[in-house]
């Protein structure tokens, strides 16, 4: 046996196999990434996931870079290049970053590339079809002294909304909002900071009211939705959907097939999202299947979840699903609507300034973040990733703090779990040469902690499949203590002297505790569990799902964490001071 064969990760017995498409938010191919985007849309993404194969559901986890629009055409003109130079930089970079962080997407694909151009002009002639789309003239801003239109991001003003003084032309980062570029009060360039005119030029537009009674009557009966999220475009839709432009005054993007729309290009929310159906055809090309992505796309009982940061709301519950229903429409190309768009807070920084500790924004202008590739230059992906799961924004705004992420890693992951494990391990190992056979009968202290921890495991399951995981993670947690209580209750040190069968039930019941902690801590620290495969011979499964087996067989353990010292967490919040006071 291979040290990688002697454990095993076990599916339950799920009956039901469902079929998920999952997708993150496609990142702007435009700089690094910072914990605040991964705690939206990535890591709670994976978590899910990697939860799903291991119940043995049928999962397609998607994603890409998203690479037009003006958030790139922004950067390449601070940076003197071109927007393909940065997407092509950033689409590696971020690729990298997301595999050693342990992000397990079966595709990331980009925008740029033809079979989603081809996808996107044919999503816009069939919603034409339909009678969608209109030309219009509009009011777009116009900069004089740069002689060309300045669509979206390339203006700034504050909010009509909430009066945020950085808000962009095209959605405001505070509140949320979406208007018009001329509904900004006091706008301005954001390339010279000069003053911008309202001028008239043509634009396509999607009809988006003609949905407004199919996308009320859709989203009131999801009752499985978080009701910000629901209550958000409720709101919205009660408040009138209107035309929305769909093309912009600029040269990088999808190029538009009409005449005299040579100049211009589609909008980049418009092909975006059009993205995650390009990446699952990529991948079911590169399997050599190229049909299979009907099945994750046009099968009704396919469950799609679109997990994304909450500045992403309007446009995967409002306007991606108007698409999707058009384009649908006639039924030669049905499409199935999101399952779910779990939509997460934001995660501000905690950072000592002075004596002080201030919660800040994240800001990426400002160099104001924790840079996920900089924070795995410092310390492995898996305690980042059980720190950030313990404090995902599922249902309000966090802080994120290098002292926290010290106490969590220290505490609850060490301390807690990494410590259970090797005191099962070291005391099997010892005692019983890594050997244990399943007793009998069981003490009634035995089947107590049992029936405890199969009932922990169905809260740890309802809230996973309710796309929770961090809910899930206070769960993963309590199991730990309670099998640590279980530990110290039995006393193997002790009992070993005067009742050593005693002792060998009870190392038998911690070795099945120790498979269900090992099975719900993996979607949270994968490359550990794996590691601990090598000392542990499982089964790595709830406790639910199975008879227990007729053998637990374990060697010798190496610890699975390192305890995470001061001067790493000086070190790393330093910085963070640094980039605060300048
Ligand atoms: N690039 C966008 C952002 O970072 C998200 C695009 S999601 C997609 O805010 F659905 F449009 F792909
Ligand atoms: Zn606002």
């Amino acid at each position: 046996m291979t040290e990688r064969e002697f454990g095993s990760t076990e599916s339950t017995e799920n009956t039901e196999k469902q079929r998920y498409l999952v997708t993150s938010a496609l990142p702007y191919a435009n700089g690094p990434l910072h914990v605040g985007q991964i705690v939206g849309a990535y890591l709670p993404a994976d978590i899910f996931v990697r939860f799903l194969r291991m119940r043995g559901d049928d999962v397609l986890y998607i994603c890409g870079t998203d690479e037009h629009g003006v958030p790139i055409t922004l950067t390449a003109e601070r940076e003197g290049k071109s927007p393909q130079e940065v997407v092509d930089f950033w689409y590696d970079h971020m690729k990298e970053t997301f595999d050693r962080f342990g992000i397990s997407f079966d595709n990331f694909s980009r925008t740029s590339t033809p079979i989603h151009a081809k996808n996107t002009r044919h999503f816009y002639e069939r919603l034409k079809e339909g009678g969608y789309i209109s030309e219009a003239e509009s009011r777009q801003m116009y900069s004089p002294t740069e002689d060309r239109f300045l669509p979206d991001r390339y203006v700034e003003g504050t909010c009509p909304f909430c009066g945020y003084r950085e808000a962009r032309g095209d959605q405001c980062d505070n509140c949320g909002n979406w208007y018009e570029a001329y509904e900004l009060i006091e706008p301005h360039s954001k390339v010279t900071g000069g003053a911008v005119e309202v001028r008239e030029t043509t634009h396509l537009y999607l009809d988006l009211s003609q949905f407004s009674g199919r996308l009320k009557d859709w989203i009131s009966g999801q009752d499985h939705w978080r009701s910000a999220v629901k209550n958000f475009i409720l709101g919205t839709i009660n408040s009138g959907l209107e035309k929305r432009p769909i093309t912009r005054d600029i040269k990088w993007g999808v190029e538009i097939p009409e005449p005299g729309f040579e100049e211009k290009r589609f909008y980049v929310w418009f092909d975006a999202p059009i993205g995650y159906v390009s990446a699952t055809q990529e991948w079911a090309e590169r399997i050599g299947e190229p049909d299979r992505w009907r099945d994750y796309w046009q099968e009704p009982d396919t469950k799609m979840i679109h997990f994304i940061g909450k500045d992403n709301t309007v446009f995967h519950t409002i306007i991606w699903p108007a698409m999707l229903m058009g384009v649908a429409e006639g039924g030669e190309e049905p499409y199935i609507l999101p399952y779910d768009v779990p939509a997460n807070e934001f995660m501000n920084l905690d950072v000592a300034v002075g004596d002080e500790r201030r919660a800040m924004q994240m800001s990426t202008s400002r160099n104001l973040a924790v840079w996920l590739h900089e924070a795995l230059e410092r310390f492995p992906a898996d305690p980042l990733r059980f720190y950030l799961a313990s404090t995902l924004p599922e249902t309000g705004d966090v802080n994120f703090s290098w002292r926290d992420f010290q106490t969590r890693v220290n505490g609850d992951l060490i301390g807690n779990l990494g410590n259970y494990v090797n005191r099962v391990l070291s005391f099997t190992n010892k005692y019983f040469d890594g050997e244990l056979k399943r007793p009998a009968e069981l003490s009634a202290e035995a089947e107590q902690v049992l029936a405890d921890f199969r009932e922990t495991e169905s809260d740890y399951e309802r809230k996973m499949l309710d796309e929770r995981p961090r809910e899930a993670h206070t769960e993963l947690l309590a199991m730990g203590r309670r099998a640590n209580r279980y530990f110290d209750a039995a006393a193997p040190w002790k009992s070993r002297k005067d009742d050593p069968a005693r002792t060998k039930l009870d190392l038998y019941v911690c070795c099945a505790m120790l498979g269900s902690i090992a099975y719900h801590a993996s979607p949270y620290v994968p490359e550990s569990i794996e590691r601990l495969q090598g000392f542990f011979g499982g089964p790595i499964a709830p406790i639910k799902a199975r008879r227990l087996p007729d053998l637990y067989r374990t060697s010798e353990a190496k610890p699975l964490f390192a305890r995470i010292e001061d001067k790493d967490i000086e070190a790393a919040d330093e910085q963070l001071t640094r980039a605060v006071t300048g």
